[in-house]
């Protein structure tokens, strides 16, 4: 098997790390691009691939043939109806977080793949960060014993300077709501570490955003507890003055405690467990930065080797369909 074909579709910001990861990596080939804005605007002259306004029309194209793998960068509301159209195409499929913005369209997808034999993998980067490996072990060893407690905080700055008028974040169709366009990484550890919640209680607010985006809040306290026994919560507000705050999971086991933070829980805060000693981790990739605000983990080369691999039959996907799924299945539920 020779390298494995990439188009993205969206090249905005992921869009690009998409397209640049690709282009980096030794087993991959950037073969097209889409966006729907003109070609002098979206700024991918350093790629030398054919441009195209639509997924139609790649699809339609002599390119679409040689294609492998389309990667689903294009705005949230998008993600099932892209996906659905690539996968039609007999194409795997990368597709951004959230996988869709609700529940039956991810079912439709998963479906779809199925039908046609397809692979689908859910970006969920943060999963490959030090302490979220780190943790990952800690709790699948049992060094914790039972889970009682988990608190997820997520205090992150999102203002004007981020919901601009002519961008799809803030717009109810196109964005969703916090949750799944900022928080939904950390929905995703939560579960891979904790698995799914039931009995959610959630009070919301609306703090300082009804000028700036047509969802009803802006932050939020929820709680709930695991199927597999503890209690959980999520507090998270986009409504923190001036810069990001914190993205923090506290977790209180049977043996111990752990408290893992910083900006994006890139830093372990606390490991207080019996017969335990910390392990020195290797350093977290920084956020992406994004100029006036910062995002998630710089980790999207680890997705398109987990293509790669996967494709070459040399590993299993690490976020699956069903995965993302359950991400958009837990935050339907939240916002309920
Ligand atoms: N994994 C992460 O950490 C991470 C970080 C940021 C964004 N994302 C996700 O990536 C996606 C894109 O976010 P972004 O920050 O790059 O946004 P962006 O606004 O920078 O880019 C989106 C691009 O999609 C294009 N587009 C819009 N409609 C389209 C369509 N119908 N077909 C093709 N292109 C279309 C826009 O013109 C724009 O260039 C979102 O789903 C977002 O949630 C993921």
């Amino acid at each position: 098997m020779g390298k494995i074909k990439f188009a993205v579709i969206g090249c905005g910001h992921i869009g690009k790390r998409h397209a640049e990861m690709i282009s980096r990596n030794a087993e991959s080939e950037l073969v097209a691009l889409v966006d729907v804005k003109e070609v002098s605007k979206v700024g991918i002259e350093s790629f030398n691939v054919p441009f195209f306004n639509s997924i139609e029309e790649l699809l339609a194209s002599e390119i679409a043939e040689t294609i492998d793998v389309i990667n689903i960068a294009s705005p949230n509301g998008f993600h099932a109806e892209h996906a659905l159209l690539a996968l039609e195409a007999k194409k795997h499929i990368v597709i951004e977080k959230p996988m869709s913005l609700n529940k039956q369209d991810a079912e439709k997808v998963i479906f779809k793949a199925l039908h046609v034999h397809k692979q689908v993998f859910a970006v969920m980067q943060n999963r490959y960060s030090p302490p979220s490996v780190w943790i990952k072990d800690v709790i699948e060893s049992g060094k914790l014993g039972k889970i009682f407690m988990m608190q997820l905080n997520c205090y992150w700055n999102r203002d004007e300077r981020y919901y601009k008028a002519d961008s799809w974040h803030g717009k109810k169709e196109l964005d969703g709501g916090t949750l799944y366009t900022q928080f939904s990484h950390f929905i995703d550890l939560m579960y891979w570490l904790f698995g799914d919640i039931q009995n959610v209680n959630s009070r919301f607010a609306n703090f300082n955003h009804s000028h700036l985006t047509e969802f009803k809040e802006d932050s939020g306290v929820i709680n709930f507890e695991f199927v597999n026994g503890g209690l959980g919560c999520l507090n998270f507000s986009t409504s923190i003055w001036d810069k990001n705050l914190e993205s923090s999971m506290t977790i209180i086991g049977e043996n111990g405690s752990v408290k893992i933070g910083g900006q994006y829980m890139d830093k372990v805060e606390v490991c207080h467990i019996k017969d335990y000693e910390m392990p020195e981790l290797p350093p977290t990739n920084p956020g992406n930065d994004y100029g006036a605000y910062k995002g998630s983990a710089a980790n999207h080369h680890y997705i398109i080797e987990n293509v790669v691999d996967v494709l070459k039959n040399r590993s299993t996907i690490t976020t699956n369909a069903l995965e993302g799924l359950k991400v958009v299945d837990i935050i339907e539920r939240m916002y309920k």
